[in-house]
């Protein structure tokens, strides 16, 4: 620590202290909204190809289905990547 550094005083009629508590509440939050924004994101992206691989079932068309439920997969595995630990 720096000698004198000068913890408590006061800014504003706060500490500094408070003062970067507040601050890092902020950054957190903002961090959380992106986050949740690419969640998201990866859920549509999962939602479009589950429709893909039910129309290529529909139409009776294996190997694409085979394709599309790669595609599936591929969504899977980058969310869990980022989202699950
Ligand atoms: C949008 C993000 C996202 C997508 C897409 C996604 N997952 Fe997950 N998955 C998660 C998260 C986050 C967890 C961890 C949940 C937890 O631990 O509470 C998880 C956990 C799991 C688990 C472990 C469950 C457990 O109780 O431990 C399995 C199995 C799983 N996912 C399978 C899949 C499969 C298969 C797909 C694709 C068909 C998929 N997931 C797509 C986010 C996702």
């Amino acid at each position: 620590m720096v000698a004198g550094m000068p913890f408590g005083r006061k800014e504003g009629g706060r500490t500094r202290e408070e003062n970067s508590l507040e601050e890092l509440q902020t950054i957190l939050q903002a961090e959380s909204r992106c986050r949740a924004k690419e969640f998201h994101g990866l859920y549509v992206e999962m939602e479009k190809r589950a429709k893909g691989l039910q129309a290529t079932l529909q139409a009776g068309d294996l190997p694409k289905a085979g394709i599309a439920y790669g595609r599936i997969l591929e969504v899977c595995a980058s969310c869990h990547g980022k989202f699950r630990d």
